[in-house]
């Protein structure tokens, strides 16, 4: 594996943006994982199906296009409330894995950010960071995203509180802080300020995977 960069987190703390300035910092490509959940939840309301269904989300699974996740719809909250409905389906997660696998492997390294990055899609990732911060600053964050939706500060941090409950309760592959993860509270912190310690973090752990991979 070259260098790659787990960034884990909960919804809206702020690992989306990091892992677009480490992807700036480092000339590597990003995968927001996320949304590869979203199209999935987004296809199966779309045809009609049933989000609880684990066969039906999974046949909707394998057969997603991954080079089409630019569809505005994965971006609102019914659709961030459908992906993690079918997020909690081991036969979705596995249908997903050799996509977000084979992007993880590709020449040259890359930065994917999700909820299993560390822990279950690339566990060897040299380096790993996982972003959080309170839920009341993330709804902030979130309520403000969503304001074309006309959705109240308190139905937004309401979501999270549930999306949290059901991403780290879930049985398969929980949202749980890798061991060698580095935490990254961003609940006082601006954007440019959680960049700026999200790019300290993993020149440290490149420089010390440069050391590492040296030969002799
Ligand atoms: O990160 P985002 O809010 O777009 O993710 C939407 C949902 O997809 C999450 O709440 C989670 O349930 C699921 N997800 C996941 N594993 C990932 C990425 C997202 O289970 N790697």
């Amino acid at each position: 594996m070259d260098f790659v960069i787990a960034v884990d987190g909960p919804a809206a703390s702020g690992k989306g943006t990091v892992a677009v300035g480490l992807g700036r910092r480092f000339a590597l490509p990003v995968l927001d994982t996320g949304l590869l959940y979203r199209a999935v939840g987004v296809g199966v309301v779309r045809i009609g199906g049933d989000l609880d269904d684990e066969g039906f989300a999974a046949r909707v699974a394998s057969g997603l296009d991954a080079g089409a996740l630019e569809d505005p719809a994965f971006r609102t909250r019914a659709a961030g409330e459908a992906a993690s409905r079918v997020a909690v389906h081991p036969a979705v997660r596995q249908a997903l894995k050799d996509f977000q696998r084979m992007f993880a492997l590709q020449k040259g390294g890359a930065i994917l950010d999700g909820r299993d990055i560390g822990t279950v899609i690339a566990p060897e990732a040299p380096a790993k960071l996982f972003v959080t911060a309170s839920p009341e600053v993330r709804a902030q964050r979130r309520w403000k995203q969503l304001q074309a939706e006309g959705t109240t500060y308190q139905e937004v941090l309401a979501d999270i509180h549930k999306r949290d409950e059901r991403d780290s309760g879930r049985a398969a592959a929980p949202l749980v802080r890798a061991e060698d993860a580095v935490l990254l509270d961003t609940s006082q912190m601006t954007i440019d300020e959680a960049a700026d310690a999200a790019r300290r973090i993993v020149e440290a752990a490149r420089a010390r995977w440069e050391a590492s991979s040296r030969p002799g």
